[in-house]
């Protein structure tokens, strides 16, 4: 569109994308013959990378993806494969023009496939520190719990030492809960996230992607979160909304996610409208960028193309963006 110099030039800020879900079919099924990882041979889809990507096209819901989303990141083994896997997300992010990310990632997904959370973390801090020094793109990592494993298997991997190291030498800034939402709700969490908090951690969640309104209340009452990621579906409860705008919480939307999911028709029915004109600060991101079609620009034009904001709205969404980031108030007042 018009609209997209103007989009790509405004520091923007990225607060909900899963390093995992940067993982395209093409490196995929690189990273499965060089690995010997073997594809699920029952499921055609696996045959090339068109047609995985094509399956990828017809996702029917946040279950569907993550049945994909936890087979692709199978391929993932050494620590030089986060690394490349994030650099190549950080180069995407850079020529999107966005200045500073926080990225989620998922341990307990690599941890049952016996790959060790230093594997993991060295990969990814690495690109970060690289990210830093040669795009100038700032970030924070979050770990992100499973919330269809049980609570207290979310907790011993939280208090694992290794795990605890790397909280407590600022690797690893903050705690998020991610993965299928309906029949496992943020209240289960609690001791985790009362542990998080103790640490001095970031605290956010996903809530009201797929769920009601009420998920988003007990992520914020139970789990004492800063932020909401998703929370598309707070427009259900008016009540609700109004005390997040009063509050100035911020919600990690991802439009091309929600069409892809389902979780709404079009992107006309992600709720930009309705949180401008209540005053609730939300963020625009990619959410899996391989696996949606789009990457943090992407998302702007198809909002710009769904509602036709003015300059005057884009550089509030914009700043609210820098202002509800983690960074420090040194880097926010270079973005701002
Ligand atoms: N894991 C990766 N992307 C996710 C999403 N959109 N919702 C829940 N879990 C996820
Ligand atoms: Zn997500």
């Amino acid at each position: 569109s018009d609209f997209q110099p103007f989009l790509r030039a405004l520091p923007k800020c990225e607060h909900h994308m899963h390093l995992e879900g940067a993982l395209s079919p093409e490196v995929l099924f690189k990273l499965a013959a060089k690995n010997n990882i073997t594809l699920p041979q029952d499921d055609s889809a696996f045959a090339s990378p068109e047609s995985l990507l094509a399956r990828y096209r017809r996702f029917t819901s946040l279950d569907d993806f993550l049945h994909y989303y936890y087979i692709g990141m199978s391929a993932l083994i050494t620590s030089t494969d986060f690394e490349d896997l994030a650099w190549d997300y950080f180069q995407h992010a850079s020529s999107d023009g966005v200045c500073h990310s926080e990225v989620f990632f998922d341990p307990q997904a690599h941890l049952s496939r016996g790959i060790s959370y230093e594997t993991v973390v060295s990969g990814f801090s690495r690109a970060c520190k690289r990210a830093e020094n040669e795009l100038g793109v700032s970030s924070m990592l979050i770990s992100c719990f499973l919330r269809h494993l049980p609570a207290k298997d979310c907790l011993s991997v939280f208090e694992q030492e290794d795990v605890q190291k790397r909280y407590a030498d600022g690797t690893v800034q903050g705690v998020g809960l991610d993965s299928s939402e309906l029949a496992f709700p943020p209240e289960n969490f609690v001791d985790l996230y009362s542990r998080a908090k103790e640490c001095g951690l970031k605290l956010t969640a996903h809530a009201g992607e797929e769920a009601p309104a009420s998920y988003i209340a007990t992520a914020l009452k139970e789990l004492k979160v800063q932020r909401i990621d998703h929370g598309i579906k707070l427009v259900e409860d008016v009540e609700l909304m109004e005390r997040v705008a009063k509050e100035g919480t911020m919600l990690t939307v991802c439009p091309l996610s929600n069409v892809v999911l389902r979780c709404v028709d079009t992107i006309r029915d992600v709720p930009v409208r309705k949180l401008l004109d209540k005053g609730v600060k939300f963020s625009i991101n990619s959410d899996d960028p391989a696996y949606f079609g789009g990457y943090c620009l992407d998302n702007y034009v198809a909002v710009q193309e769904a509602f036709g904001l003015s300059v005057a709205e884009w550089e509030s969404i914009v700043r609210a963006g820098i202002e509800g980031s983690w960074c420090g108030d040194e880097r926010k007042g270079e973005l701002l």
